[in-house]
């Protein structure tokens, strides 16, 4: 039997709610921190498409208005079974608050594809300083 894995059943579980009309590609991202919490985002598309949200930065969203900012696991899980890595911005915006050792899994409905480092998808990661 399978390992449990509840920071991929967050990210399935939260996908099913996304709102993604216009590119009918759901996504579902769930954040692990250091307290243990998960944090949880879907994509949230818009009329005028440039306005849409990734599903990582949603869950970027509630864990800093959850009061933590710093991240230590991140999977990310597309409709499809094929895993998809975080875009470009969001791997800046998952930079700010994690760090090169941080896991992000990428995953499809039946489990985990692949992992990364934050470090191997984003090296020489823009930072004006360390935020305290
Ligand atoms: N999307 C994400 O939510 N995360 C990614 O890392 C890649 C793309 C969303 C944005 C858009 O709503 C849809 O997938 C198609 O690009």
């Amino acid at each position: 039997m399978a390992e449990p894995d509840e920071l991929l059943d967050a990210a399935l579980e939260v996908r099913a709610r996304a709102y993604a009309p216009y590119s009918k590609f759901a996504v579902g991202a769930a954040i692990r921190t250091p307290s243990g919490a998960i944090y949880a985002g879907c994509n949230v598309e818009n009329a005028s498409y440039p306005e849409g949200s990734c599903a990582e930065t949603s869950a970027i969203a509630v864990m800093v208005a959850a009061g933590e900012r710093v991240i230590t696991e991140v999977v990310v899980c597309a409709e499809s079974d094929a895993p998809i890595t975080p875009c470009g911005g969001c791997r800046q915006r998952l930079a700010e608050f994690g760090r090169v050792d941080t896991v992000v899994r990428a995953a499809g409905s039946r489990g985990e594809r692949a992992r990364w480092t934050l470090g191997e998808l984003l090296p020489a990661a823009f930072a004006l300083k360390t935020p305290e």
